[in-house]
């Protein structure tokens, strides 16, 4: 970061007419906020570039003033994306940084463009043209992230695997299923990202300082210049709230714990224990010291970030708790955590789409798995209630004996004989055998959104439609 005399001419030029000495050089460190905001450059030149053109259009400036503030703005964006620039923190921020180099280009029409606004609607547009190119970036990141989970799906969509609650054996649900219950979480974040993004597509430009302003300026102009649905309809709202920014913020976190709960299955499952997948090369890391080790780092990455991007969630709540109307600087605190939480959710959710798209399932293991932990106890139940009449309560307490049988006995509930299974009630005839397998068991589960191979391919099909 340069600091040069002439940029400490130029913060005091722009607000310093009031003021005998600089600031501190703490004061100078606890302000600046342009070794972050940077990042805003692109949105914030973008900004200018219609509030200039829409001066011109109204008459307040005129159209060589705005030519060449549109030109020099420009020359600024190619200096900064070329590494060219030269950011100060004298300047503050990047508002300040982009219009004192556009002076050093252009001279006195420069001192033109903040005629009608402030720092304050510009920073709220920045920040809202930034955190909606954010949504954008969720909504596609989901979508892979969705067709990966999706292909998985397809290609086990009838592979039986142990369905689990209290990480207990329940029941036999299908692979395809386990997947399509992401899809719905995934599908889910990204109505959220859409709905947030609707909502913050509003202009806070020509909200000014907060108040409005006298000048007859256009902001109906401004805000289709930005590719916003509308001018926001209250100044002091537009400069106040970061209620875009917080909603980015939760549907972020919401789709982190997604991204970690799967991320903790594919933990589970990779391990020597359960094999019930092969994580590839690509996603897993060796150990320095034990030569037989793969581990599933990535995935363990992934599940971790929920501790930044929820903590950034709670600090932009706290941060913004409490403030009155309007703008405070308290509010230059929102953006780290945005960046930060943004940043880290794109990774994940790239590196999720990555590791499900090379993910293999181990179909054998995944079936083996499945039969074990006397899963088909409920389809024994329900065969007692269906075909021998029994109340449940009563079928349950049956199924309960011919478990504990089975378990005396060392096997599983299909290898009990029927006399086995007549001693404990007699009531029980040859075709229980129909529904032991755990084949038979999720082929029974047929009710909307069930397990069923025939049910979770309708709803791999709605997705494809969804998607296409
Ligand atoms: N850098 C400031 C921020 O991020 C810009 C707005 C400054 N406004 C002001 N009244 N000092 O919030």
């Amino acid at each position: 970061m340069t600091d040069r005399p002439q940029d400490k001419d130029a913060a005091n030029s722009m607000w310093g007419g009031r003021f005998a000495a600089g600031p501190d050089a703490i004061m100078e460190a606890i302000n600046a906020s342009i070794d972050f905001d940077r990042r805003l450059y692109a949105q914030d030149i973008r900004g200018s570039r219609a509030h200039a053109a829409m001066l011109a259009a109204q008459g307040i400036i005129s159209d060589s003033d705005a030519k060449a503030i549109g030109e020099g703005l420009i020359t600024v964006l190619s200096e900064i994306e070329t590494g060219d620039f030269p950011f100060s923190a004298a300047l503050e921020d990047i508002h300040m940084n982009v219009e004192a180099r556009l002076k050093d280009i252009i001279g006195e029409p420069a001192g033109r463009l903040h005629t009608g606004r402030s720092r304050n609607d510009q920073v709220a547009t920045d920040f809202r043209l930034w955190v909606r190119d954010q949504c954008d970036a969720a909504i596609a990141g989901l979508q892979a992230l969705i067709r990966a989970a999706l292909s998985q799906a397809e290609s086990g969509a009838d592979w039986v695997m142990p369905g689990f609650t209290h990480l207990q054996t329940a029941q036999p649900v299908t692979w395809g299923h386990h997947m399509m219950a992401y899809v719905e979480m995934f599908g889910r974040d990204l109505s959220r990202f859409r709905d947030a993004r609707r909502r913050m597509n509003e202009s806070p430009l020509g909200a000014a300082a907060l108040a409005g302003t006298g000048y007859p300026i256009d902001r109906e102009a401004t805000a289709k210049a930005l590719d916003f649905a509308r001018p926001m309809a209250n100044s002091l709202d537009a400069v106040s709230d970061r209620d875009f920014a917080l909603e980015f913020l939760s549907s972020a976190s919401i789709c982190a714990v997604h991204l970690s709960r799967l991320s903790e299955e594919l933990v589970i499952w990779s391990s020597a224990q359960f094999r019930f997948v092969s994580m590839s090369d690509k996603w897993s890391t060796g150990s320095s010291i034990m030569p037989q080790k793969r581990n599933p780092d990535a995935a363990e990455l992934i599940r971790a970030k929920i501790g930044r991007i929820l903590g950034a969630t709670v600090a932009l709540f706290t941060v913004m708790k409490g403030l009155p109307l309007a703008y405070s600087k308290d509010m230059q605190e929102d953006k780290e955590q945005v960046f930060d939480a943004a940043d880290h959710l794109m990774l994940a959710l790239a590196a999720m789409t990555g590791m499900l798209s090379d993910l293999t399932a181990n179909r054998d293991r995944l079936e083996a798995a499945a039969s074990a932990g006397f899963s088909t106890a409920t389809d024994l139940a329900d065969w007692l209630v269906r075909e021998a009449g029994l109340a449940f309560r009563e079928a349950h307490h049956v199924t309960g004996s011919l478990v504990a049988l089975a378990e005396k006995k060392g096997c599983d509930l299909p290898d009990l004989t029927l006399s086995d299974m007549q001693a404990v009630n007699p009531a029980i005839s040859a075709g229980v055998f129909t529904v032991l397998g755990v084949h038979n068991s999720v082929a029974s589960r047929q009710s909307y959104g069930g397990t069923a191979p025939d049910q979770v391919r309708a709803q791999i099909a709605r997705w494809k439609e969804i998607l296409a």
